[in-house]
């Protein structure tokens, strides 16, 4: 399994965020095991296919004005059908179109960490983290980085490289949009997934 490097030096910072006040991990702490680890590659991987695969087929059909309106209906309605029981995954950027794709304050540490490594040539796979909840359960924490690619720039580029129409769609329907201005390998964002997370038994 890859970890980012440098990554698991955040835990005591992320430990805070976690609960809130600092806990010292118990003997109950579960670990990080490769099942859970498994299980959240594959809800990374079947949205990201399922909505990359919903953009080619827009892109080929009708072209990235037509694209974007669909992808401005569905994206959210598509992760959405995504989420099981005891499994969250959804799309974060590092400057957002929609707001409901913010970063959370984890998720935020992590994206900063992935951008850090992508200038020193480290960019992880993915990254996995075990977060003490203040519920008093466990959750896995799961982020695989989104870099942008040459397709991607007809709607995140800059202004002068989005494909006609798109800009006028875009301020239509997102007028706080950031996620323009973008080159192709910069760190778009990540797929995050958060996995409930059964406790160990006491010892
Ligand atoms: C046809 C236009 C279009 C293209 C091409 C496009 N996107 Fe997007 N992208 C959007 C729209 C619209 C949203 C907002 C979706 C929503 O409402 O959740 C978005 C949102 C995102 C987000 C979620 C964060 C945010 O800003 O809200 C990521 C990550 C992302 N795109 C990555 C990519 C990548 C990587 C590519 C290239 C492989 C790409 N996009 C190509 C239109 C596009």
């Amino acid at each position: 399994m890859r970890f980012a490097p440098g990554i698991p030096a955040l835990l005591p910072g992320l430990l805070l965020l976690g609960c809130g006040g600092l806990r010292a991990p118990s003997s109950r702490t579960p670990a990080i095991d490769s099942a859970g680890v498994a299980q959240a590659r594959a809800a990374a991987s079947d949205l990201g296919s399922d909505l990359m695969g919903m953009l080619s087929s827009e892109m080929a059909r009708g072209g990235p004005a037509a694209a974007v309106a669909v992808c401005a209906d569905s994206a959210q309605e598509r992760t959405a059908r995504h989420q099981q029981a005891g499994v969250q995954v959804r799309r974060i950027g590092t400057r957002v179109r929609n707001p409901a794709n913010t970063p959370d304050s984890l998720e935020a540490l992590v994206l900063a960490a992935f951008a850090a490594g992508l200038t020193t040539g480290r960019l992880p796979m993915d990254t996995a983290f075990v977060q003490p909840l203040a519920s008093g359960g466990y959750e896995l924490r799961y982020l695989r980085p989104i870099q942008v690619q040459e397709k991607c720039l007809a709607c995140h580029g800059p202004a002068d490289r989005l494909a006609p129409g798109v800009l006028d769609l875009i301020a239509a329907r997102y007028p706080a949009d950031r996620a323009m201005g973008y080159a192709v390998g910069d760190l778009r964002g990540a797929i995050t997934v958060r996995l409930a997370m059964p406790l160990a038994p006491a010892r």
